[in-house]
């Protein structure tokens, strides 16, 4: 380890995160009761131009009258090339309670888009006298946004998560294609006539994994679009939680429990964690720095590999 050491994030489950438009409040109850650990009501793209006003007042009724129970409540407010996210921020924390945990800024593309809204936050916060500090979340959904992703990860200490935005960042990209997240039909390699598909968001994925934990970020999976392909969405998160990443959005309630499923560790990989804990335990007593498990080497840096997934199982199970 560096001298420096390693920021843990917010310790709080963040599996899933079912997003709902602001346009669209006959939703808001059915989101309230699912299973998901984070709601996003949007105000941004799932709500059309003419309808900010309206659903920016749904979203402000909705904070205080729904019982939200033990979820983390975040509204996606509007980018900031765009002449709505001021008045999303000036009027959600100025005419909504405590209950609102955390805003979510999409397009971030540098640092200073995040100074920019901590001035706005901290301005209306003392003014209002507002006793807990709203937590902010970006999406990295630019080539701007990857380009900057550490700088934009150490940017403020109210950033607690970071989702990759599939669908932006493609177009931001140039990508070809229109998928949201997933398998891309022409993503492969041919090999003796056979093609092997490989993941076009590893590298974005990767990047923004390394730059959240060097940080102390969450860092999220975001849409997948095909809500009719649940072996699609499966294979996507699995990719995810593979890289590092926590969690999932869910843009259709059946994905909740696809993704809680997928970033909840399963029994056996926690059995499997401890029984290798238990190895290192006893190595150790021996003097030893390594040891064999079923086979295979494990060694101090398997203590630490175990403890991720302990240490995740046990903030899901409290
Ligand atoms: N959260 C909670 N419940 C939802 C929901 C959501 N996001 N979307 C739909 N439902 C409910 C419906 O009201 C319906 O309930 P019912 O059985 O009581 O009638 C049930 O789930 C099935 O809905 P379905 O008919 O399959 O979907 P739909 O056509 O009503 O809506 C979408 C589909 C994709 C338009 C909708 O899920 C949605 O708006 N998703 C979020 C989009 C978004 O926020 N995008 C921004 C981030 S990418
Ligand atoms: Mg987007």
């Amino acid at each position: 380890m560096s001298f420096r050491i390693q920021p843990a994030p917010v310790a709080r489950p963040n599996r899933c995160q079912l997003f709902g438009p602001g346009s669209r409040p006959a939703i808001f109850e059915k989101m309230a009761a699912s299973v998901a650990d984070v709601i996003n009501l949007d105000l941004e793209d799932s709500v059309a131009p003419s309808d900010k006003d309206s659903a920016r007042a749904n979203v402000i009724q909705a904070i205080g009258d729904i019982d939200w129970g033990g979820k983390t409540l975040s509204i996606r407010i509007n980018g900031l090339d765009t002449p709505y996210w001021y008045r999303d921020v000036v009027d959600l924390l100025e005419q909504s309670g405590d209950r609102l945990d955390q805003i979510m800024i999409p397009k971030v593309g540098c640092a200073a888009d995040l100074y920019a809204v901590d001035a706005l936050v901290t301005a209306v916060e003392r003014a209002k006298g507002r006793k807990r500090p709203i937590a902010f979340e970006v999406i990295i959904e630019s080539a701007a946004g990857i380009s900057h992703v550490e700088e934009i990860a150490a940017a403020t200490p109210r950033l607690q998560a970071m989702s990759l935005g599939a669908a932006d960042f493609a177009a931001s990209m140039g990508m070809s294609t229109t998928g949201i997240g997933g398998t891309q039909e022409n993503y492969y390699m041919a090999h003796n006539g056979a093609k092997y598909w490989s993941d076009p968001w590893h590298w974005a994925q990767t990047a923004i994994v390394a730059a959240c934990r060097t940080h102390g970020v969450l860092p999220v999976d975001g849409p997948f679009g095909d809500f009719s392909d649940d072996d699609g969405f499966r294979a996507q998160a699995l990719r995810s939680a593979t890289l590092g990443m926590v969690g999932k959005w869910a843009i259709h309630p059946k994905q909740v429990a696809l993704a809680n499923e997928i970033f909840t560790p399963s029994d056996a990989a926690v059995a499997e964690a401890r029984e290798i804990l238990a190895a290192m335990e006893a190595a150790k007593a021996k003097g030893e720095g390594a040891t064999v498990y079923k086979g295979r080497l494990v060694d101090i840096a398997s203590i630490k590999q175990a403890e991720v997934i302990v240490k995740q199982s046990e903030m899901i199970a409290g």
